[in-house]
């Protein structure tokens, strides 16, 4: 059995359940995983069908120009379909999208256009704008818009619905799915309440779009439009894909919760996907709590693109700490480390330069620890190491009778109590074994290899609030 062209596998991705990032939820969730589209991503579904559309309605003929304002991922989805059917794409997309997202559209044949950002909806640098005018002039040119043309709802409410409904096989209880077009909510909404009009269907925004409120309101709040980092979700306009009179309720996700969500799903279940998608599964368990749902209850949460075009950001912790996501690890100093190393209240184990060999391997023994410093007269005068010891054993069969001063290595390395741990482990090499803190007064304390490999494994996982 064979596909006839890479378009026929599009859609009917797997539905798979969420077991950890969610494990202190009743609930259970299913992820519906759209990175399994030829073009990774849920927009596969709508270009192919604004496309066919189009095709019927005679918009798209042979050599047509196929003309987009995408963030990347319907961009990937039309250019796709727009090289096995031969259409030319020009793409216009803002400069908050990924290089890998422009990269991958230009691979496929695609010309694209960057915009910038923070400009008006209307302005005539916008990516909205550039590609009207490119439709405007460019002849035998076809404007899909994903956002206002009802293509994209009606793409959904003919598979992504059905699919889920058969899935679950008619269990599903609660459909959970971010909003940017509004398309993908819309129009699996509609399928799955005329088959059960009490499914429940919580949409998520991000912090820094209107959409929220103006489900809530039903007024365009200007006020609430600020600069966000999650690509994919929330507008600065009301896209005519949205149907707010299906979708029961909406949550609005920050950039943190939406990132650290979405390396928990990578790390924690095997989901290597994109920041919408933790935005939508942080939003579904916001709505599990605040709705107080149960073990019977089903949240399906659809995951829209695959992690492959975030790895420069949200998987890049230098990107993820400069933005603020993600705390910089914290630079240990020795006095750290001495706070938390195992025996931390034992006084430093020392043996006398005058002492015997005999008498300091018992000494290790007692302590089980592999070396000693060497004192005399209360100073640090050498060092004593379980591998010395062993090849003196080896070379003077009387050794054990032998001084401590007449066989011990070069003191340890000594150092204040605020040296950081990354200096201390370059002093752990080959030669030292130890370091040695001075704490004042005369007094030392050891630090290992062991001790730092125990006080940097104790550092916290950075945790999102779920
Ligand atoms: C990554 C990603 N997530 C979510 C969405 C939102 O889906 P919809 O436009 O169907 O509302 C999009 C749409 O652009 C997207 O690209």
């Amino acid at each position: 059995m064979w596909y006839k062209s890479i378009l026929d596998c599009i859609g009917n991705t797997p539905m798979v359940q969420m077991n950890k990032v969610t494990e202190t939820f009743k609930p259970t969730f299913l992820a519906k995983v759209e990175y399994f589209n030829p073009g990774q991503s849920v927009k596969d579904r709508i270009a192919l069908k604004m496309i066919e559309d189009a095709e019927k309605e005679g918009k798209l003929k042979p050599g047509s120009t196929i003309i987009e304002g995408t963030s990347g991922n319907t961009g990937m989805g039309l250019a796709l379909a727009a090289a096995v059917k031969g259409y030319n794409c020009i793409f216009t997309t803002t400069d908050k999208q990924s290089m890998e997202k422009v990269n991958l559209l230009r691979s496929l044949g695609a010309e694209v256009k960057i915009c910038p950002t923070n400009v008006e909806a209307d302005d005539p640098r916008s990516y909205y704008s550039v590609a009207k005018r490119l439709n405007e002039e460019i002849p035998n040119s076809y404007y899909p818009n994903q956002y206002d043309n009802l293509s994209n709802t009606q793409a959904h409410y003919e598979t992504t619905g059905p699919e889920i409904w058969q899935q679950t096989e008619g269990k599903v209880t609660h459909f959970v799915a971010g909003m940017g077009t509004g398309g993908t909510i819309s129009g699996t909404a509609k399928y799955l309440k005329e088959q059960n009009p009490d499914i429940k269907i919580i949409g998520v925004d991000s912090v820094g779009s209107v959409l929220e409120s103006y489900f809530r309101t039903g007024e365009f709040d200007e006020s609430k439009i600020e600069p966000y980092l999650t690509e994919g979700i929330g507008e600065d306009i009301i896209p005519k894909n949205i149907d707010f009179s299906v979708i029961d309720d909406v949550i609005q996700c920050p950039d943190r919760e939406a990132f650290l969500t979405t390396r928990a799903l990578a790390k924690k279940e095997g989901l290597f996907v994109g920041g919408s998608c933790g935005a939508a599964v942080w939003g579904a368990m916001q709505y599990a709590r605040k709705a107080k749902l149960g073990k019977n209850d089903l949240m399906v949460v659809l995951l829209p693109d695959s992690g492959t075009r975030y790895v420069s950001k949200i998987y890049n912790d230098e990107w993820m700490i400069s933005n603020g996501f993600l705390e910089d690890t914290p630079q240990y100093k020795a006095e750290d480390v001495l706070k938390i190393k195992p025996n931390k209240n034992r006084k430093l184990v020392t043996v006398e330069a005058g002492q015997t060999l005999g008498e300091a391997i018992s000494l290790l023994n007692d302590y089980k620890i592999s070396q000693v410093p060497v004192m005399e007269g209360g100073n640090v005068v050498g060092s004593l190491h379980e591998n010395r010891i062993l090849n003196i054993l080896l070379e003077e069969p009387g050794a054990k009778k032998m001084k401590v001063n007449e066989v011990m290595g070069e003191p340890f390395p000594i150092v204040p109590s605020d040296v950081q741990v990354d200096q201390l482990t370059k002093m752990l090499d080959a030669n030292n074994s130890a370091v040695l803190i001075s704490l004042g007064n005369g007094e030392y304390n050891v630090l290992t290899r062991q001790d730092l490999i125990h006080a940097l494994s104790q550092e916290p996982e950075h945790e999102v609030q779920n």
